[in-house]
């Protein structure tokens, strides 16, 4: 079948690739932004994804790949239309749908052929598929039938293509049996169990997920604390929670925080959505408070250390993406603890293996990017933090940097290491929500 595809952005072109890549249908993806889509059509793909390079190349070159800013010249060819634009957030925290009722009208406008499944894929509110039914009718100029279905996207970014050749399922959210039939048959190629529901339900799963993760982290991140006061291993409680096979081990790591462009907003979203129809959700709240807490939290630790010379204080710190293997530094946790140290006056080196630039909304000049992890080394500083734990941190050889080090301490966010790893024995090792040992 013919799949197009509106949005280039992370969503939709994981899902264009991926599908040319996985299944037989062919597939073209619009976009507005004539310089991505002329970069895309070189095989240059825009954001920084393990896997899928390759896969665009690879669809470009069986032309089962296609991709353009022309999407009047492509709707009418398709059996099944994809809106993977983005969803901003308001200020209040709400989704704003602009580009997606832009996406629908145009739709409307150049539809004429029937049977066409519409599938939102963006990541909107309850009701949002129904909205995109009436502005695509509002703007037909001929009566066609179409159907208008939900299919959130689970994809983590970092492996979205593995996310997405196996997935552990496929939502789907449809009102007519000919859009059923369709989206069955578009991923009847991809190994794993596709899960039918009416479109609010569906609508409600990708939320209600994501969500519950987030409430995972949060509620280890409120025991971390307790962990800190009656000095026990949160780690260590992790682990004894997740074989527990009611709670499971996955998403426990408490540390500093959820990021990234879809908990922080999509935890808000749904908190919106309960004010909208009169339904509380302290859950939720309490799980974005307990969040934001973390920065603050992880600070008090930090300027509670004794350093050497407190007016002038640095740190080499690592990482600035909101989770190893990316460049999406949206939402950083560890890009909001940078800037608050720096607020406090400390001096801040940072690496990053991917995200090469950053330029401080405060405009800090404490804070300067190391491009390479060696040279860190070379700079004396009074801790080194890890605010995302990259895999490099994990190999980084602290024992040839202690030499050069003012005092040798590691902070580490996010409780990578285990005291005993001898990656950082000489130091002082503090992190969130584990006794404070001296390594060894
Ligand atoms: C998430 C969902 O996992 C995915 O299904 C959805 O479609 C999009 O949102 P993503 O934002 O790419 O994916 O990242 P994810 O791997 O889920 O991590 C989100 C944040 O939570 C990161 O900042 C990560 O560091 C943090 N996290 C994750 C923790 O703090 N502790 C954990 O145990 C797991």
């Amino acid at each position: 079948m013919n799949v197009v595809i509106f949005g280039t952005g992370y969503v939709g072109l994981v899902t264009g690739a991926c599908l040319a890549h996985s299944t037989p249908h062919h597939v073209t993806c619009i976009d507005i932004d004539s310089k991505k889509i002329a970069n895309l059509d070189k095989g240059i793909i825009p954001i920084y994804e393990p896997g899928l390079e390759a896969i665009v190349t690879e669809g470009l070159k069986s032309k089962k790949l296609k991709f353009t800013t022309d999407a009047s010249s492509v709707i009418n060819d398709a059996d099944c239309i994809f809106i993977a634009v983005g969803t901003p957030p308001n200020e209040d925290g709400s989704a704003d749908l602009k580009y997606v009722t832009a996406v629908a009208a145009e739709i409307g406008k150049t539809l004429v052929k029937n049977n066409v499944t519409v599938v939102v894929k963006s990541t909107v509110p309850i009701g949002t598929c129904d909205l995109v039914r009436s502005v695509i009718g509002l703007n037909l100029t001929k009566d066609v039938v179409f159907s208008v279905a939900s299919n959130p996207e689970f994809l983590r970014e970092g492996s979205a293509v593995s996310d997405f050749l196996n997935p552990d399922r496929i939502v789907i959210g449809t009102k007519e049996q000919f859009a059923t039939d369709t989206l069955i048959d578009l991923y009847s190629s991809i190994p794993t169990k596709v899960l039918s529901y009416d479109v609010h339900t569906s609508e409600m799963v990708k939320y209600a997920s994501n969500a519950m993760l987030a409430t995972r982290i949060s509620f280890m991140n409120e025991i971390a604390k307790l962990c800190d006061s009656v000095n026990a291993n949160v780690s260590k409680v992790a682990e004894g929670m997740g074989v527990d096979t009611r709670i499971g081990p996955k998403f426990l790591s408490a540390g500093l925080g959820y990021g990234g462009s879809c908990f922080p907003k999509d935890v808000l979203a749904l908190s919106r959505i309960g004010k909208e129809y009169n339904i509380d959700t302290p859950i939720l709240s309490s799980v974005h408070e307990t969040n934001e807490s973390m920065i603050d939290y992880a600070v008090a630790k930090i300027m509670d250390q004794d350093f050497e010379d407190n007016e002038c204080i640095t740190f080499n710190f690592f990482g600035l993406s909101f989770k190893p293997n990316t460049d999406d530094i949206r939402e950083s946790a560890s890009i909001k603890l940078i800037e608050k140290l720096a607020s406090l006056g400390c001096k801040i080196n940072v690496y990053d293996p991917i995200v090469k630039h950053y330029t401080s909304p405060n405009n800090w000049n404490k804070i300067k990017m190391i491009h390479d992890i060696h040279d860190l080394v070379s700079i004396p500083a009074d801790a080194f933090i890890v605010g995302t734990d990259l895999e490099c941190v994990r190999k980084f050889n602290f024992k040839e940097a202690i030499i050069t080090m003012k005092s040798a301490v590691i902070i580490d966010t996010r409780n990578m290491f285990d005291y005993n790893d001898a990656q950082i024995a000489g130091y002082r090792y503090i992190s969130i929500g584990r006794p404070e040992k001296e390594a060894v």
